[in-house]
Order: C-alpha cells, then structure tokens, then sequence
C-alpha cells in the first residue's frame, strides 16, 4: 500500500516535472521572423573557445590509448577530434585554413602512427602537433593558451583493455585521415 502510493507519488512528480518543463520549453525565447530564429539558434553555436575543449581533450585521450595499446580508441578520439575540429571550421570560417593546415600536416602522421601501432613515432608526431596547436594560438592572438599534454586522460573509459587490433579496422575508425573516405 505505502509502496503504492510513494510509486504514485513519483509518477506523479514524474508528470508534473514534465509539464512544467514543456511549459517551459514551450515559453518561446526563439522568437520571430525564420531569419531571426535562425540567427539566434547560429549564435550559439559552439566557437573556437568552446570546440578547443573538446578538440584538445581528445588529443590527451588519444595519446593515453595509445600509450595503453588501445589502438581503437587512439583512432577514435582523432577521428573525433577532426569532428569537432570541422565544427569550428563551419563556425570560424576565417580560421578554417589554419585548421585544416594543421590536420595535414600534424593530425594526418598521428593517424598513420596509429594504423602502424608506433607508439614511439606517435610520440614524436605528438610533440610536433603540440608545436603548431601552439603557434597558432600565438598567431591568432591567444599566445597565452600554450597547450600540454596533460598528466592523465580525461576520459573516464578504460584504457588498457587488452584488446588487439587489425590494419584494416584502424583504417576503416579513422576513415578520410588516412586516405579513406
Ligand atoms: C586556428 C588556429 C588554432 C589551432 C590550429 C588550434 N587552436 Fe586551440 N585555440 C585557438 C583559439 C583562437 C583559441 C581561443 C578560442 C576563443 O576563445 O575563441 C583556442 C583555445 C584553445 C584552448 C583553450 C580552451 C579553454 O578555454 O580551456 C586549448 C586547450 C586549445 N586551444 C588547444 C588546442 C590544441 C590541443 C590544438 C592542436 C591539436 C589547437 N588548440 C589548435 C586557435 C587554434
């Protein structure tokens, strides 16, 4: 009986909870005209500032997978990485060449490092990447962001899995990066 009414009580918060919420979706601060709503949904696109958390996480996890042999997520996190990365260059359009610049000539050796499972060339390749992520904040005006590598992953996923990994499902995670479309 009390279990029956405490259920009922929360199905009924449950419910309440819902319809205030919609109430609350529903009190329109997308207003106007189509071109209006669409400028004000474009404004708060995720910029720069917002993408390079994301960007610049993945890039730590990336390292720390490979570090772990966990070459499926090392492939993951870049290929999500660029993800990210296409966001800002859709948003930033005037940063977008500098961006694409350093997935060429920075983020296209690491992928290949991961396909051949060489952590020590990642390693490398990581310290030139850090180098151009660097030089572009020096030349956009942020020299004061000076990306490291940070002493552990962000991501709460288990690294050492213990799992192996064939050529082909690299390249098939990382896709365009390694000439696969
Ligand atoms: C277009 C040049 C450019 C490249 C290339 C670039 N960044 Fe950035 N980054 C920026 C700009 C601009 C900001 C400041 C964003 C803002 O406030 O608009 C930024 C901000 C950051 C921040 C600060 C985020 C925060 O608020 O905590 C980090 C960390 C970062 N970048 C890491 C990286 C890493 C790692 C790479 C390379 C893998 C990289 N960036 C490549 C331009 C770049």
């Amino acid at each position: 009986m009390i279990k029956k009414l405490l259920l009922a009580l929360v199905l009924g918060g449950i419910l309440i909870g819902g319809a205030a919420m919609l109430t609350f979706a529903d009190s329109s601060w997308l207003t106007g005209t189509t071109d209006k709503k669409l400028n004000t949904l474009a404004n708060i696109q995720p910029g720069l500032g917002t993408v390079m958390i994301e960007y610049s996480n993945r890039m730590g996890n990336m390292y720390y997978a490979a570090k772990a042999k966990n070459w499926g997520m090392a492939a993951y996190q870049l290929k999500e990485a660029v993800e990210i990365q296409e966001v800002g260059e859709t948003t930033r359009p005037n940063r977008a060449g500098l961006l694409k610049g350093v997935e060429n000539s920075s983020l296209k050796p690491l992928a290949r490092d991961i396909v051949n499972k060489d952590f020590p060339t990642l390693q490398n390749d990581f310290n030139t990447m850090v180098t151009s992520c660097n030089a572009c904040h020096m030349g956009t005006g942020y020299g004061y962001i000076a990306y490291e590598l940070p002493t552990q992953p962000i991501t709460p996923a288990k690294l050492d899995t213990n799992q192996s990994f064939t050529k082909e499902q690299l390249e098939k995670i990382l896709g365009d990066l390694v000439g696969n479309k």
